[in-house]
């Protein structure tokens, strides 16, 4: 038997349902933040599993969640797979979760075929994909990858003042797992991501596996606005100093300075803060992010200086500033990795096609390792971040079918 062919469907949509349940919302969906008691009870899950299957666990620390299964040759680097457990506030329940629980899904199938691979395969959740609670978003592996710098992850605070390092000491006292020793980041031969598209064209061409050929470059950044509280029912418009009102003044024209032709870069304004939030009192504070994405580096660093120039132009009377949070230049995937992915599902007999994705992932830092790729799997009319993201039990198993190929080629290097 291949390892394709003991990929079990319902084995792998099962442990979607059963991790669905931590920090399950009502819609369906999840609100599994990074760091929270449901991402603690997830990697819970996981672990319980993988101890159950004599796999190893061990974390890092940045608490990385890994799953190890050997290989025969003990001292090779081993080749990993996986994405992340934790969720958007009103999240999906595949967004992340298809990526960890297929990598999981391949050491089993590999397991019950009674495969043995070469390297050993480690299949990883990465902390803090998401970003929406800690910024940056994935965190975890920017860590692993020295991207970013391990101290200043740990300092950094939700948007309710709680420290990540408090967050992630109270996630491992209730999930422990063994500390690998030293910094995060060990030798990896091989990585590959699976998830679900987020977008609608695997849906509307009709094709089961997306080749992932690349990731588009993405910043992020705060605007915040200092304004002068004042009664709203007495003070003359001259007078004012209101923070909402230029951050809207300013948010319009950022709008339309990023409004291309050929509908390419994407401009996001997600969250909002007025402060302090009364209705009778003209806003002292005001502050939004903005996520900002193109494919070709040089159209950011061309907008980023619009934005800058239009908080210089356009906040007055109110001083404003505009600070870059994060920077991930686009990532373009292994030739090699990307040819193999597209061979195993033509060889698997599976419909593809060659795509860039629009949404960050994991894969973008570690391909900066080792030679790495992904696979795409439809998901319902494209819809993610969002509770009612869904995607098909057989999409899902085909996904994790082409995945265990690919591991079993790269692991047998
Ligand atoms: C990941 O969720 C992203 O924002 O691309
Ligand atoms: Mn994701
Ligand atoms: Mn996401």
């Amino acid at each position: 038997m291949s390892g394709a062919d003991a990929v079990k469907e319902d084995r792998l949509w099962q442990r979607h349902a059963d991790m669905a349940k931590l920090g399950g919302t009502p819609k369906g969906g999840v609100n599994r933040q990074a760091l929270s008691p449901e991402d603690a009870a997830a990697r819970n899950l996981l672990a319980s599993w993988a101890k159950a299957r004599g796999f190893t666990i061990f974390t890092d620390a940045i608490g990385n969640l890994f799953v190890r299964r050997e290989g025969t040759d003990a001292t090779a680097a081993p080749v990993m797979s996986g994405s992340h457990m934790d969720s958007q506030p009103t999240g999906g329940r595949f967004d992340g979760m298809y990526g960890v629980l297929a990598a999981f899904e391949a050491l089993e199938a590999l397991d019950d075929a009674g495969i043995r691979t070469k390297r050993p395969l480690v299949a990883v959740a990465w902390t803090n994909e998401e970003g929406s609670r800690f910024q940056p978003g994935a965190m975890g592996s920017a860590v692993f990858a020295g991207h970013n710098k391990l101290e200043d992850m740990l300092a950094v605070k939700d948007w309710k003042g709680v420290v990540l390092k408090d967050a992630l000491a109270e996630t491992l006292k209730t999930a422990p797992a063994p500390m690998r020793e030293g910094k995060p980041g060990f030798a990896i031969d091989g990585y590959v991501e699976a998830h679900i598209e987020q977008g609608p064209r695997l849906e509307n061409e009709k094709k089961t596996i997306g080749v992932v050929t690349a990731i588009q470059g993405s910043r992020r950044y705060i605007v915040e606005i200092e304004g002068e509280e004042a009664h709203a029912g007495t003070t003359p418009r001259a007078a004012r100093k209101d923070a909402f009102a230029a951050a809207t003044r300013i948010a319009a024209a950022m709008y339309e300075a990023t409004t291309d032709r050929d509908d390419t870069l994407r401009f996001t304004i997600g969250r909002v803060e007025v402060a302090p939030g009364s209705p009778n009192t003209v806003p002292g504070k005001a502050a939004f992010t903005i996520d900002m994405r193109h494919p070709r580096d040089a159209v950011l660093e061309e907008h980023e200086k619009k934005l800058k120039d239009i908080v210089a132009a356009r906040a007055a009377p109110c001083p404003a500033t505009i600070t870059r949070v994060t920077n991930v230049p686009p990532t373009d995937f292994n030739p090699k990795v990307i040819d193999l992915v597209r061979n195993k599902a033509d060889a698997l007999k599976l419909s593809h096609m060659d795509m860039p994705s629009g949404a960050g992932h994991d894969a973008m830092h570690i391909a900066k390792l080792c030679p790495a790729g992904m696979i795409f799997v439809p998901c319902e009319r494209g819809i993610s971040h969002n509770e009612i993201e869904n995607a098909t039990p057989s999409d899902l198993a085909a996904g994790a079918r082409v995945l265990v190929e690919v591991l079993e080629a790269l692991a047998n290097r």
